[in-house]
């Protein structure tokens, strides 16, 4: 399209985050909740209709959105989730960022919707580690890895495996993801993510990105760059790594492309930051959505110091 959502640092919104409910079923001990202020906050019922998610994303396609990412909370609490993905307009990408647990009996369906790949949450496969982590039941990791077989044979493919990297808890589990991932042969991908210590706690449980990272480089027998973000694949022994590094202002912040949007309907320029939302709930028409949407995108603003690396 001619027409395009431009930030004022210079950054074009492509993509959309679209948090679909603040429920979920874990309580995660490093857990940003996308940005809300609480996990179970939100009003009761307060979350966007279906027609209010498509007409959102109709209006942002038109200016160039080609990529939706759904999350949550979980977002396979919507029961709704498919007639969600049912009514959106033609896009290049739309996924969705889920714990899994929930998966296996919703893959085909979703797919059949329209969803074209999913991103599952994983960062142990130790059962007793990933209840700690997670705060799940007994039984859960199961039902997680089921739901990224189901996924597998539903086509939702890439499924990435997010995993959180946490110094003395799962650091040490890299090859053994790797074991894991190998014999789906390129059907899943491992994304490693760097901590976010939004709470002086978790502090000590970050990792030395840099020294990781040259690890993994030491090890890859290829290395590629995934040019919208910024981001690194690496490929070593025939399993394709991620590395996300949302710490790093420089490079996450500045080439930033997407635009979230609330559960309760607020364009949120950025998951770090609260003060500068944008609601859309009550829009009446195309027209407003698209003046809102205008709004927020001119109120992106790049967290912390990646200012200076953009003027
Ligand atoms: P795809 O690679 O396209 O699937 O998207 P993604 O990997 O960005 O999505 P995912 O939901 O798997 O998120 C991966 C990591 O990026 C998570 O750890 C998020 O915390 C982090 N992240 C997502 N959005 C933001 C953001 O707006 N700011 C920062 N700093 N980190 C974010
Ligand atoms: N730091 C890094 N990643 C996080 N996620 C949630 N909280 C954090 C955090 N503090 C990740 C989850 C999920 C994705 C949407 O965000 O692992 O997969």
């Amino acid at each position: 399209p001619t027409k395009v959502l431009e930030d004022p640092y210079g950054r074009k919104v492509t993509g959309l985050r679209i948090s679909i409910t603040e429920k979920c079923n874990l309580a995660c001990m490093y857990c940003h909740n996308e940005g809300a202020d609480c996990c179970t906050c939100g009003p009761v019922g307060h979350e966007m209709s279906p027609e209010l998610i498509c007409g959102i994303v109709r209006e942002a396609a038109k200016f160039g959105v080609r990529k939706v990412k759904f999350s949550g909370g979980e977002p396979l609490f919507r029961k709704d989730f498919e007639d969600i993905l049912a009514c959106l307009p033609p896009l290049k990408e739309v996924s969705a960022t889920t714990n899994g647990i929930l998966l296996e009996k919703r893959a085909k369906t979703l797919k059949a919707a329209g969803l074209d790949r999913v991103n599952v949450s994983l960062d142990s496969l130790v059962p007793e580690k990933y209840e700690a982590i997670t705060g799940a039941p007994s039984g859960s990791l199961e039902k997680v890895i089921k739901g990224i077989d189901s996924a597998v044979e539903a086509g939702l493919t890439p499924v990435k495996l997010n995993m959180v990297l946490l110094k003395g808890v799962n650091d040490n589990e890299i090859d053994s993801m790797m074991d894991f991932i190998r014999p789906y042969k390129g059907k899943v991908i491992l994304q490693l993510i760097e901590l976010m210590d939004i709470d002086p706690e978790l502090t000590k449980y970050m990792i030395d990105s840099k020294a990781f990272e040259k690890n993994l480089a030491e090890r890859a027998s290829e290395i590629r760059v995934r040019h919208l973000h910024h981001r690194k694949k690496y490929i070593i022994d025939g399993v394709e790594i991620e590395f996300v590094r949302p710490m790093d202002n420089s490079e996450f912040c500045a080439h930033c492309s997407r635009l979230r949007v609330t559960a309760d309907g607020k364009f949120k320029p950025c998951l770090l930051v609260n003060d500068n939302l944008v609601d859309v709930r009550d829009a009446k028409s195309p027209e407003e959505i698209e003046k809102l949407l205008k709004l927020a995108v001119s109120r992106r603003k790049p967290y912390c110091n990646s200012v200076s690396v953009l003027k």
